[in-house]
């Protein structure tokens, strides 16, 4: 029994069905789609829109020491992803490399953990892309009624509520749009990917060079908030969790490795690609932020536009609808990589026969459509009825769960598998792996218990799923049988 629990995917195995490509999935994306697929999943809410519920809340100006904690877990599990990536570039992601180190019941696990964080990022996002449009349209005076702006759960002081709202519905219309482009095939999707990443990035430059001037260091002193006296509030504390919640803003580096079986030369641009937008990012994050924080005084950044705001009070009046409309086209790609990045989590856990066949059925265009299909109808659920800030923080847990695990499987593999071909090796080893390991957990032990208790529950859940139906379909354990 616990034997079978840890049964391993054989690693050649994997190698040998990723050559074949025998999911159907076309191989069409170079390092420049890559990067790009890396960057579009990356910008998002965590930077226009919980940077400054972060800084008000938890850290002040020194949220840019945040951003660093957080990308140096970010890079040292990114450097181990991006070992994985080159060694087995299959579909599936962390999923796919856990299978053959640690085991298909911590596969599972982690797979599982991934649905938390693509389905719900996704989902996540388009609440963020539905914030951004209300005020877009606010701006020039066509008021959204908030009974369709706004989910009709809220989740305050620690206690659930009705908003009195009807449902997110520009959220689930993002949602619709994204599942119904992603239908026709990875190519176009990542084409209209690289228009808008572009433009995603212009606008946060245009930000940092325009708002750099408006600075007043006053702003920046205390430059560290005294801690109120409750941990996570200010102070180092209040650093860390800043950090804890703000890795939602970094979440999607690894989107790249999930589409590894449709990338033209993987074991060369995975590790490239990966690294690349995690270094472009994390640059524009930590000065996007000093800006903000240097141009409004930190406690009167916790609105749902804070970079907006920061522009609007420069009195750079003119840049303030295209920040907006730059973000609503940033978000959308994340939105539409996360999407993506979950229907092949689908398909790759349905190859293994750990979920059921449908979902790894591809159409016309070569798209796993049912598996789109779902996460389509899943997420915009999500998105219409639920609160931003509890999605956001699932999304972060979820997500460093599956970096520790990560991190942990490459030195298991390194002395499981010594021999494998590794055209990129992680650096440093065991201190690079065993860093990211340490600061990824202590991010997790920073964030609030409900959303520990959130992700407990979220485990069970798939655990159940696990002993009702994966473990029996699995087609190791079918092989076995035989
Ligand atoms: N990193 C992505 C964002 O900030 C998920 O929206």
């Amino acid at each position: 029994m616990i034997k079978k629990l840890f049964r391993r995917k054989p690693v050649d195995l994997i190698i040998t069905e990723s050559l074949e490509t025998e999911g159907g999935l076309k191989r069409s994306l170079s390092l420049w789609h890559l990067t790009a697929l890396g960057i579009g999943a990356i910008i998002g809410t965590g930077i226009f829109v919980l940077t400054g519920t972060a800084a008000a809340n938890y850290a002040g100006p020194a949220l840019t020491i945040s951003f660093i904690i957080s990308a140096f877990g970010c890079a040292m599990a990114g450097l181990c992803y991006a070992e994985f990536a080159s060694m087995l570039p299959v579909a599936g992601s962390a999923y796919a490399y856990s299978y053959s180190t640690l085991g298909e019941f911590i596969a599972w696990f982690i797979g599982w953990n991934l649905v938390l964080e693509y389905l719900f990022a996704a989902g996540t996002v388009s609440v963020g892309w539905s914030g951004y449009v209300a005020s877009l349209f606010d701006g020039i005076g066509m008021h959204i009624p908030t009974a369709l702006t706004v989910a009709p759960f809220m989740h305050v002081g620690g206690h659930w509520a009705l908003s009195g709202s009807i449902v997110n519905l520009p959220a689930v219309f993002i949602v619709a749009v994204v599942a119904a482009m992603l239908m026709r095939g990875t190519r176009q999707s990542a084409g209209v990917n690289n228009v808008i990443v572009f433009i995603k990035i212009m606008v946060i430059v245009l930000f940092i060079a325009f708002g750099i001037s408006y600075i007043n260091t006053q702003n920046w002193v205390p430059y560290i908030p005294q801690n109120t006296g409750s941990f996570g509030h200010f102070g180092w504390s209040g650093i860390l969790r800043g950090a804890g919640v703000i890795f939602f803003a970094y979440i999607g580096f690894d989107a790249v490795s999930t589409v590894a079986q449709e990338a033209k030369n993987p074991q060369r641009d995975m590790p490239r690609a990966i690294m690349m937008s995690l270094v472009i990012c994390t640059v524009l994050y930590v000065l996007v932020t000093a800006v903000a924080t240097g141009i409004v005084h930190y406690s009167k950044l916790d609105v749902s536009a804070p970079i907006a705001l920061a522009i609007d009070t420069a009195g750079i009046k003119w840049l303030s609808p295209l920040i907006k409309l730059g973000a609503i086209a940033g978000l959308t790609t994340v939105v539409l990589v996360m999407s993506m990045g979950q229907a092949r989590i689908f398909f790759a856990m349905s190859k293994d026969g750990l979920l059921p066949k449908f979902f790894s059925k591809v159409n016309e265009h070569k798209a796993p459509a049912n598996s789109t299909l779902i996460t389509g109808v899943a997420a915009a659920l999500i998105a219409g009825l639920l609160p931003i800030n509890v999605l956001g923080e699932l999304v972060s847990i979820g997500t460093l769960a599956a970096f520790v695990i990560v991190c942990i499987s490459v030195l298991v593999l390194r002395k499981t598998h010594p021999g494998i071909n590794r055209p990129f090796k992680t650096p440093m080893v065991p201190l690079v792996p065993v860093l990211g390991a340490i600061v990824c957990a202590a991010q997790m032990l920073a964030l609030p218990v409900d959303t520990w208790i959130r992700l407990v529950v979220w485990t069970i859940i798939g655990f159940i799923i696990y002993f009702a139906y994966s473990r029996k379909h699995s087609k190791l354990h079918v092989a076995e049988s035989k």
